[in-house]
């Protein structure tokens, strides 16, 4: 073993040293070669997929796109590389000079010199065909090819811009990132929407099963938050999350992200609401100002298509029982399609550890939920229940007592008051780009009766 002084004098000296390069190589991609400022005919070399092949008498155009961007870069080349093995949907390997474009299209075209076909494709087959805006139903027939269309790859480039952002304003607000478990044993919400963990043949193992206790796939990891902000104060997770939830809405899926936050030492919902709204406001507006075009194409030819419904004013619902989806839509249609908080709940209606408002007779717990257009429910969040003997009586009250003596130990080892939220991540996204199916803002995903690939 190293000593702790020559451990760390080895990490310096590994982590300086410079990497080896092979060759001097000019390789650029597409975003970089469409935003060179004096493109002036120096050599380089972009790799991609062919988005259109356009032939004329003495010249070929090509549009390759690597996706680094929406709009893909113009090769311009001698008719005497027309191939028949250029063709949309290949990938290509061109070198060349950059140059100012003569077209007022696009400032930099790539005047080719060299073009290789890294790997055919055959066209006819390929499911997406050139020039068709093919509806987001049937891309998601392929999900192992849909990356590859111009509303794909700007949807996954938001989300990947968007998940930085998050990360980004929780380290620029003093939170910790914990990565919770994705196997638990405990149903944080209560609501038996859980997927049971098990091995897939029978393995041999003393105890009836592997854990020796039944586990499950995670529905939110805010227990084990809550355990971490007893020690840092202030934390987040980001992770997948599961809900065996028999719904094939356009706004559930089994697999989804969760980004959830505990703060201690908070004591209003209030103060929670401020985190919530500077969270959703610092990613709405870091994907506006960093992806323009991409959100730009998202709102011209998908939202549109999203029908607006109008409400009759009503009663909402009876005192006790739960906001359905049209009473969230109606409520954010009344206050004007803008984000609305709901606050306190019908205690009855909620998990046990929300806090209680002692505000007989309604009685209501501090929970609140932000309301979003086009989606409905965006976060979920409350108060928690610190005091020992409220929440002992609500365990005991559900039958859990014995199950949650440790979470019962966070509020007899320097409980102090504290709250948290989840925010479903792709209902970010789709609230954000208008896009109607959140099964289109996930990579793959997964929901009743479907898991491709
Ligand atoms: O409101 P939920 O169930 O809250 C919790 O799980 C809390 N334990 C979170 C916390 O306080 N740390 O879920 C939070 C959010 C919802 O508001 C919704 O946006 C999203 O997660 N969500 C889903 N998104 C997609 N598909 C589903 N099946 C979802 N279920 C919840
Ligand atoms: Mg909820």
């Amino acid at each position: 073993m190293f000593g702790a002084r020559c451990l760390l004098r080895a990490l310096r000296s590994c982590s300086s040293a410079p990497c080896p390069r092979h060759k001097l190589s000019a390789k650029l991609s597409v975003r970089d070669a469409l935003g060179a400022q004096n493109a002036s005919g120096e050599r380089v070399k972009v790799q991609g997929w062919i988005r259109s092949v356009r032939s004329q008498k003495e010249v070929l155009f090509l549009h390759v796109n690597d996706g680094s961007s929406l709009e893909s870069l113009q090769v311009v080349a001698d008719s005497s590389f027309d191939s028949r093995e250029l063709t949309f949907g290949s990938s290509v390997e061109v070198q060349g000079q950059l140059v100012k474009s003569l077209s007022k299209r696009q400032n930099v075209e790539l005047k080719a010199e060299k073009i290789e076909v890294v790997g055919n494709c055959d066209a006819k087959a390929f499911p997406f065909k050139y020039k068709e805006r093919h509806p987001l139903e049937y891309l998601r027939q392929y999900p192992h090819l849909r990356c590859r269309t111009n509303v794909q790859g700007s949807i996954l480039r938001v989300r990947s811009e968007a998940t930085a952002a998050i990360h980004s304003f929780f380290k620029d607000s003093g939170f910790v990132h914990i990565h919770t478990p994705v196997i638990t044993s405990n149903d944080c919400e209560g609501a038996g929407e859980l997927f049971q963990v098990k091995p897939s043949s029978k393995i041999k193992v003393p105890e009836e099963n592997f854990f020796n206790i039944p586990v499950f796939l995670t529905v939110s990891g805010q227990l084990h938050l809550e355990v971490m902000s007893g020690a840092f104060t202030q934390v987040f997770t980001f992770g997948p999350t599961f809900r065996a939830e028999n719904s094939q809405s356009r706004r559930h899926l089994a697999e989804f992200y969760m980004v959830e936050a505990e703060i201690s030492f908070l004591e209003s919902l209030q103060d929670l609401m401020q985190v919530m709204e500077g969270l959703f406001k610092t990613t709405t507006m870091t994907v506006l100002s960093n992806c323009p075009e991409d959100v730009e194409l998202c709102h011209k030819f998908i939202a549109p298509g999203q029908k607006i419904r109008t409400y009759a004013k009503k009663q909402l619902s009876n005192w006790g029982a739960d906001l359905h989806t049209e009473h969230e839509k109606y409520l954010v249609k009344h206050c004007g399609d803008i984000p609305v908080f709901v606050i306190n709940y019908p205690l009855a209606l909620k998990p046990f550890y929300m806090r209680d408002n002692e505000d007989s007779p309604q009685h209501t717990v501090a929970a609140v939920d932000l309301l979003v257009p086009g989606v409905g429910e965006l976060f979920g969040g409350s108060l928690r229940e610190e005091r020992y003997h409220f929440l002992e009586q609500r365990l005991a009250r559900s039958g859990l007592t014995e199950a949650y003596q440790w979470y019962l130990d966070l509020r007899r080892f320097g409980s102090v008051p504290h709250g948290g939220f989840g925010m479903g991540f792709e209902r970010c996204l789709q609230c954000i780009l208008g896009i109607d199916n959140i099964k289109d803002v996930i990579p793959f995903p997964r929901f009743t009766h479907s898991c491709l690939l």
